[in-house]
């Protein structure tokens, strides 16, 4: 289900600290369990919320690093937070229906569920695992250059434009490249807001990004519950792309 993040929000910051299962990030990125079992290197969730990503893709042979400014807070304070996202969520979703699409194939209630188990994981898994989960916050991470083989991004850098404005999207999305392997690749997902409209600059802000030696492109896939479309930016090292291209 498409799921634009919702616009009440009790953190500080008014971003939604949502829970979000492994299948749905599949979802949303384009991905199969197949394909992130296959990443040759770490993955980086930034950010993560309090999503089961990391805690799933382990029995997948995927080893995910969560991070998010989140993580310096206590634990049970982020399951909180993310409680308090779902909270929105539900309100939203009943108050504009038109952004959530096919209830009736997938009823809300059914879609939260998974989002209260996925919640359980990351409590459960940062306890276990707490060096998977680390307090960071774009657009600085403490990563060595070229750390993960695959970055997902979901609902933060175009999803709050409030927060991210054109030159702090730029330079998130560039700490994003930097930390990605040359040959890996950047996903990013909504490019809408989270009133679904889209980000007015996206040309813009690739040009930019093409200034930084960064290519990008606009993936469109149909979706499985509706089959309406969606897009991820997807974003590599432009250098790499273009030696690739000439050795072959
Ligand atoms: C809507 S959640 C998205 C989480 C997850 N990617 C998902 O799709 O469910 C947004 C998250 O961004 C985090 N956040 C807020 N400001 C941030 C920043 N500057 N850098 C990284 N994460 C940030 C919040 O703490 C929150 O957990």
């Amino acid at each position: 289900m498409a799921a634009p993040a919702a616009p009440a929000a009790p953190d500080p910051d008014g971003v939604l600290v949502t829970s979000r299962p492994l299948d749905e990030y599949c979802g949303l990125f384009g991905l199969t369990r197949a394909a992130l079992a296959a990443v040759p290197g770490p993955v980086l969730d930034c950010p993560a919320g309090a999503a089961g990503l990391a805690a799933e893709a382990r029995a997948l042979g995927c080893h995910v690093i969560a991070t998010d400014p989140a993580y310096a807070l206590p634990v049970p304070e982020v399951a909180a937070r993310a409680l308090a996202a779902r909270a929105s969520m539900a309100a939203a979703m009943a108050a504009r229906p038109a952004l959530y699409p096919l209830p009736q194939h997938r009823p809300y209630d059914r879609y939260l569920r998974s989002w209260d188990r996925a919640r359980r994981l990351f409590t459960a898994d940062t306890e276990r695992h707490p060096e998977q989960y680390v307090a960071a916050a774009l657009p600085r991470l403490p990563f060595a250059d070229g750390t993960f083989a695959l970055t997902l991004s979901g609902y933060l850098v175009f999803a709050y434009p409030e927060l991210f404005d054109l030159d702090r999207q730029v330079a998130a999305l560039a700490e994003l490249v930097r930390v990605t392997r040359p040959d890996g690749e950047v996903r990013v997902h909504p490019l809408h807001d989270g009133a679904g409209r889209r980000c007015p600059h996206l040309d813009g802000l690739r040009h930019a990004l093409g200034e930084r030696r960064i290519a990008s492109e606009v993936e469109v896939f149909a979706r499985v519950e509706d089959g309406r479309s969606r897009r991820v930016l997807v974003l590599r090292a432009a250098d790499h792309r273009r030696r690739t291209a000439g050795s072959r």
